[in-house]
């Protein structure tokens, strides 16, 4: 089901708001609404249903959900005169500082704080606050849930007490042992338009802040090592590196563990696709290992907004970009796609290196999956789809999708490409709602997200939507 392609000229962002705006008021709106629903719903049911393996590390803890406002208040924190960068934190000053720089670009990031007074004293705060709630996190387990619920056989490398572990479907196995007790990660979360003093977020988004000193070490590697081999997975996924950016490592310690982890990846063997999660990280010394440890050995790779465009400008110029645009026009994110494709596939197969063959973008306003044609990738499509009403699913915290509670913020058609010679526009069809096209050697597609108004969860809501794309992909694959 290809769309076809119109010519035509680039909308201004002033005329999308007044379209917006216009179909608030308009009746038509929940007509194209439902009708945008039934298109992906439709798209979605083309699934195959199997039941693959699939291996995942790293990482496990516990996540403490509060509303950052909420917090900061509580905690007399107030808002800073200038917000301000940091990789890791030490004071509340900086803290808040920190938070008001990502708030204001209303962009996800998440640091280690070095100060265990100060951690310790904004958990036990955040503990008292109503709204609180405590969630089984890291990246591996929520894709490992995620999984196993979608029907797959799991093996995970983590570390939970038994409480938490719980918390897990049966069909999880995790290998890696029980901590004395789980690492808090703390979610600070805000939502569009949420003012701070005399900051105000054009999205919602959240802080991550933890003072981890395990999952660093990804210490349940040799664990999952020494059981996949009889496991035998369709698809080994990799995550929760982030958690290595800025942690005080002995010299040399990190790039033994990285070192290590290529081994798992090369001694893979090729039938079983290896799928990288990416994250934010900020020191550009780890995210260069990263590339050359990991990356490189990756058959595919999920990533946000964020992630994008800081994995360009490591690859282009070798520097990290902090903060982008929450909400990039697709021209400019197809262009970075399509960067990112053509520098990783002059990738030469030596050393048992990877060719990528799949690119999954997850924004909150549309999901793009980027596929090598005649890779082992099929369903590009249905995966979008589901990419796609898993994003609202998860962030209205809800399997039924209420239309009440959702809205289209991507554009009403896109340019392929910001370079004018080769732009062509695709309209967004609401009977066809995800729409797809060739170019080179690889196939696109982009499917709208019907974006959820009421949020209860956004952190983790990337782990959940690359899992139900790439478990469309692997399903496909039988
Ligand atoms: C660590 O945090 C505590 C509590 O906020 C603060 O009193 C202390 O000064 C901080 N330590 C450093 C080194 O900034
Ligand atoms: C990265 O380096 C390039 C080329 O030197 C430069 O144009 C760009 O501004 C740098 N980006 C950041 C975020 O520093
Ligand atoms: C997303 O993942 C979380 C954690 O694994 C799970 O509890 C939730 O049901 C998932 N939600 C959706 C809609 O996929």
């Amino acid at each position: 089901m290809f769309t076809k392609l119109t010519a035509g000229s680039v909308l201004s962002i002033s005329v999308v708001i007044l379209a917006y705006l216009y179909y608030k008021d308009d009746p038509d709106i929940d007509n194209r609404l439902d009708q945008v629903l039934s298109g992906l719903l439709r798209a979605e049911k083309k699934l195959a249903i199997a039941k693959p393996r699939i291996a995942l590390g790293f990482g496990g803890c516990e996540d403490l959900v509060v509303n950052a406002l909420n917090l900061f208040n509580k905690m007399g924190i107030e808002p800073p005169e200038n917000p301000k960068h940091f990789d890791s934190v030490h004071s509340e000053e900086e803290l808040a500082q920190l938070l008001a720089y990502f708030f204001q670009h209303g962009a996800a990031a998440e640091r280690y704080v070095s100060n265990d007074t100060l951690f310790s004293a904004l958990t036990k705060m955040a503990d008292t606050l109503p709204e609180k709630k405590y969630f089984l996190g890291g990246n591996a387990p929520v894709m490992a849930r995620r999984l196993a619920n979608e029907g797959a056989e799991v093996l995970l490398g983590a570390k939970f007490t038994k409480q938490l572990r719980n918390t897990l479907p049966e069909t999880v196995k995790v290998v890696g042992g029980e901590p004395e007790e789980d690492d808090i990660h703390l979610l600070m979360e805000y939502d569009i338009g949420d003012k701070w003093g005399k900051y105000k977020s054009p999205r919602a988004n959240r802080l991550i802040v933890h003072s981890d000193n395990s999952n660093p070490y990804i210490d349940t590697l040799e664990d999952l090592e020494k059981e996949i081999k009889d496991f035998k997975p369709s698809v080994l996924v990799v995550g929760g590196l982030q958690m290595m950016d800025n942690f005080p490592f002995k010299e040399g310690f990190r790039q033994e563990r990285l070192a290590k982890l290529r081994n798992l990846l090369t001694s893979t063997p090729r039938t079983t696709k290896i799928h990288f999660e990416l994250a934010s990280f900020t020191d550009h010394t780890l995210f260069q290992e990263i590339i050359d440890n990991v990356l490189l050995y990756s058959d595919s790779l999920g990533m946000n907004e964020q992630e994008l465009p800081n994995l360009v400008s490591m690859l282009v110029h070798g520097n990290i970009s902090l903060v982008a645009d929450s909400q990039p026009r697709i021209a400019s994110v197809l262009d970075q796609l399509r960067t990112v494709y053509s520098i990783l596939k002059k990738t030469r197969e030596v050393d048992r290196k990877r060719k990528i063959t799949r690119l999954h973008l997850h924004t909150l306003a549309y999901q793009a999956i980027l596929t090598t044609k005649g890779s082992q990738w099929k369903n590009s499509m249905s995966a979008a789809a589901k990419a796609s009403l898993t994003a609202h699913r998860y962030i209205c915290g809800s399997q039924y999708i209420n239309l009440m509670k959702a809205r289209l913020i991507m554009d009403d058609s896109f340019t392929t490409t910001a370079a004018a010679q080769h732009s062509q526009r695709i309209p967004l069809q609401e009977n066809r709602p995800v729409s797809c096209w060739d170019e080179d050697d690889y196939e696109i597609c982009l499917a709208p997200v019907l974006v959820c108004t009421e949020v209860i969860k956004t952190g983790g809501g990337g782990d959940n939507v690359s899992s139900a794309g790439l478990l469309a992909q692997v399903n496909s694959m039988f």
